[in-house]
């Protein structure tokens, strides 16, 4: 059976990207995957519009994870202090990486799901504490967008640094590159790119690569990495055929018309959802000016338990996905990133109506 994700990653594939990821067998160490190589990291950089004089685009075999440890591991010096914005289960893994490298932080801790009080982290910033920032954009426990325009500007006001987990939301969201206090983002090939999983990948300004930064981990170290795919190398075996993958989905990226169409594309089937639901009497989780367009959650339906529904909606063919931790029992989340057309919506509007009104 075909199933279509709307789970927030893996994503359902375009036949392009599937067909792409296995077109050919590539050695890693000929010219043929270096030439590939090359030309993932500059469409990496062009989807923002990112100078590649300023930014540097470095792919890692992994999952956003690695993307994140890489990032927080690579990238922040022995004397950082730290500040993590908390507000899900993303901005907590941020913190819990931070304990493990032995980076020295403190959290602003919110509920999950919770506004960001951007006077609470102002004061805290203003406070002259820390000198790093780690944030998640689209907080995907929730699907809440936090507001990274203005916590970038707060961090450029107080001479902060920002780390953004941008995993569940680059490519498709604003990510604000201009902003001087933006030194990196961590991403995945999997979300919002419509690539295959196994490829993870740091957009990061070049001076944070030349910090002389001692590695904290022999294979997430970024400078290594970066200095290799400079000059046509790799330092590992690279996920071949996810970076092929890669290649065809920013090319479909670029012809469908970059992040804004694809956000547009998101809000509006996001909004297909959210009436169907409605109508249905189900109640949004966050309103649709909270959340991102990559995915939103709501409550439970009375009736239903989150497995009747999960197996319902699966019997007709479409994976949705549960909330993490206290959530599994009061929230389901709906992604409607990655490969879905017009008919899939229509048979998916109809599911829901069979499974939930019932
Ligand atoms: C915001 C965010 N950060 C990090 C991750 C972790 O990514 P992975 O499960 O690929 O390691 C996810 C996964 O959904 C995410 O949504």
């Amino acid at each position: 059976m075909r199933f279509i994700l709307l789970n927030p990653g893996p994503v359902s594939l375009s036949e392009g990207v599937r067909r792409a990821a296995t077109r050919v067998d590539l050695c890693h160490r000929e010219p043929e995957y270096f030439e590939l190589q090359d030309r993932v990291i500059s469409g990496l950089l062009d989807i923002y519009s990112c100078a590649p004089g300023h930014w540097a685009s470095v792919l890692i075999g992994g999952s956003g994870t690695s993307a994140m440890e890489a990032m927080m591991a690579s990238l922040l010096p022995q004397e950082t202090r730290l500040l993590v914005l908390e507000n899900g289960v993303y901005g907590e893994r941020l913190s819990r990486i931070a304990d493990i490298y032995d980076i020295p932080n403190q959290s602003l801790k919110l509920a999950w799901g919770e506004a960001v009080d951007l006077d609470a982290l102002g004061d805290m910033l203003a406070s002259g504490e820390f000198s790093h920032l780690a944030a998640v954009h689209h907080e995907t426990t929730t699907g809440r967008l936090n507001p990274v325009d203005e916590i970038a500007a707060l961090c450029t006001r107080h001479g902060v640094q920002l780390l953004l987990d941008a995993v569940s939301s680059f490519g498709a969201e604003s990510i604000p590159f201009e902003e001087p206090s933006l030194l990196a983002i961590a991403a995945t090939a999997n979300k919002c790119l419509h690539g295959i999983p196994g490829l993870a990948m740091v957009l990061c300004r070049r001076e944070a690569l030349e910090q002389g930064i001692k590695p904290r981990s022999l294979s997430l170290h970024l400078p290594a990495w970066a200095e290799q795919q400079a000059r046509q190398s790799t330092p590992f075996t690279p996920s071949v055929n996810a970076v092929l993958g890669l290649a065809q989905a920013l090319k479909e990226l670029g012809k469908q018309g970059g992040w804004r169409a694809r956000r547009s594309r998101y809000r509006e089937l996001a909004a297909r959802v959210a009436d169907t639901l409605k109508d249905l009497r189900v109640r949004e989780w966050l309103a649709a000016e909270e959340s991102s367009c990559v995915l939103r959650s709501y409550h439970l339906p009375e009736r239903l338990s989150y497995n009747e529904l999960h197996d319902g909606l699966k019997q007709h063919g479409f994976i949705i996905y549960a909330g993490q931790g206290d959530l599994a029992t009061k929230l389901f989340r709906i992604s409607t990133m990655g490969e879905i057309s017009n008919y899939d919506m229509a048979r998916l509007e109809q599911a829901l109506r069979i499974v939930i009104g019932a």
